[in-house]
Formats: C-alpha cells, structure tokens, sequence
C-alpha cells in the first residue's frame, strides 16, 4: 500500500445485502470504490453486531483492493490476529476500546497489517499525540458507532482540521467516518481528509443486481470531495 492523500471513497458493507457480501463487494469495486470499509460490531463496544473473522476471510476473495477493517469492539487485542489472517490489509481499533492502545497499535503492525486508529466523537486529537509514530490512519468517527443513515456530527470537522494540522507530512490518512455525503464530503475534505467512509450515500439506489448506481454514487461523492480540494 504506496502512501497517496489523494481522495479515497471507502463504501461501507454494513449498509450492503447481508445476504451477498461477496457480490455486493464485487460490484462497488466494478463501480470505482476505492477501498471496502467492513463494519466490524460486537453488541458490546457499540449496540449493535454485525460479523466477525470468518465473514471478512469469506469476502476477502471478492476484494481486489484495499480491506479496510474497522473493529468496533472491546476487548480487541485478542483478535486482531484472526482479521489480520482473514486478510485485513488496515486494521482500525478504538482507542476507546481499552487500556493499553500504543500496544494495541504495535500489534496490528507486527502482524504485517496498517495500523488505524479510531477515535469516537468525545474523544480529542491529544489521543494520537504519542501515537503518530505507530499508526498509518486515524478514523476520526463522524457518527457515534453503530449504525450507518445517521447524521454527521459537525463539531468533528474542526477536529479534522486540527488532526491535519497535527499529522504534518507524515504519512498518515485521515479517515472519516459515518454521515458522508454529497453535502458533507466537501466540508470533512477541506477540513483535511483522504479518505470517505460512506455507507447509505453509496449504496442507496442500487442492489446486487442493479449496482448502476453505486457507480454514480460513487462518481458524484468523488466529484465533490475532489472540488473541494482546489
Ligand atoms: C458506523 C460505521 C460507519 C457507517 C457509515 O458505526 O462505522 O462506517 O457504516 O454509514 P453511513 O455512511 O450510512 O453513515
Ligand atoms: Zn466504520
């Protein structure tokens, strides 16, 4: 994975069929995504559950590109080895999610993976201070976890924009997290992100059998995020 800031959208599965994972990650990357964002949910870090290591090591043959996992459980350090042999190619944990995260990050890159770092709304930018020699993206939660359609919480773009002033030229994404669309992508872009979570702004229209609008889903997320940089 060559380091670029250049804009990367990152449809999120938990807003595809649960019934054809593997399909619906074929199509958004026929369709221009430029990452798979998988939703990991345990029922207790955040309430709601959706899959585990045996769903993302089935649609890992499905993804030709990036597979983004996003850990929203607790404990975590556990089992970050069996996502990382599902074929994780980012692993995101919550910093939230328990006591010791500078170890949590080491071991996700021991196991060959992108260490990401996701901080929940409530939590400030100082979290990363001591860590920006240890991740490779921070995800910078724009919607309290659990569930994708919900609104972005607009007091995290400034921490966007702090977070980029901290990060520097260090090669670091800023990943942004839930709420993402036409109206929102611009503002979280300017503020400094590179890559868009978006889960029903790209999924909605379309189906397994007519991903047509994925495409332009997709097509017009981009549009307006890339405006947004000039
Ligand atoms: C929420 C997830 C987000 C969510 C995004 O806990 O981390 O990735 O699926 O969904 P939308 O884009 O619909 O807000
Ligand atoms: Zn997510």
């Amino acid at each position: 994975m060559r380091f670029s800031r250049a804009i990367k959208i990152a449809p999120s599965i938990l807003s595809a069929d649960f019934a054809n994972f593997g399909a619906e990650c074929r199509a958004i990357e026929a369709q221009g995504a430029d990452w798979v964002h998988v939703d990991v949910m345990d029922g207790h870090f955040v309430p709601n559950l959706t899959f585990g290591p045996a769903t993302c090591a089935a649609i890992r043959p499905h993804i030709r590109g990036v597979m983004d996992v996003h850990l929203m459980i607790s404990p975590v350090d556990a089992f970050l080895e069996s996502y990382a042999k599902a074929g994780a190619d980012v692993i995101s944990a919550h910093v939230e999610a328990g006591p010791h995260v500078h170890r949590t990050m080491q071991a996700i890159r021991a196991l060959g993976c992108k260490a990401g770092l996701c901080l929940n709304p409530g939590t400030g930018i100082e979290a990363v201070e001591y860590l920006l020699d240890m991740v490779d993206l921070v995800n910078v939660m724009t919607v309290n976890p659990g569930f994708g359609g919900q609104k972005l919480i607009h007091s995290q773009i400034e921490k966007v924009r702090r977070l980029r002033a901290m990060i520097g030229d260090r090669p670091i994404h800023i990943e942004v997290d839930g709420g993402v669309t036409l109206d929102t992508a611009p503002l979280v872009v300017a503020a400094g992100a590179d890559v868009l979570v978006a889960g029903s702004a790209v999924f909605k229209g379309g189906s397994v059998d007519n991903p047509a609008p994925y495409g332009a889903n997709i097509a017009a997320l981009r549009a307006v995020a890339e405006a947004a940089r000039h």
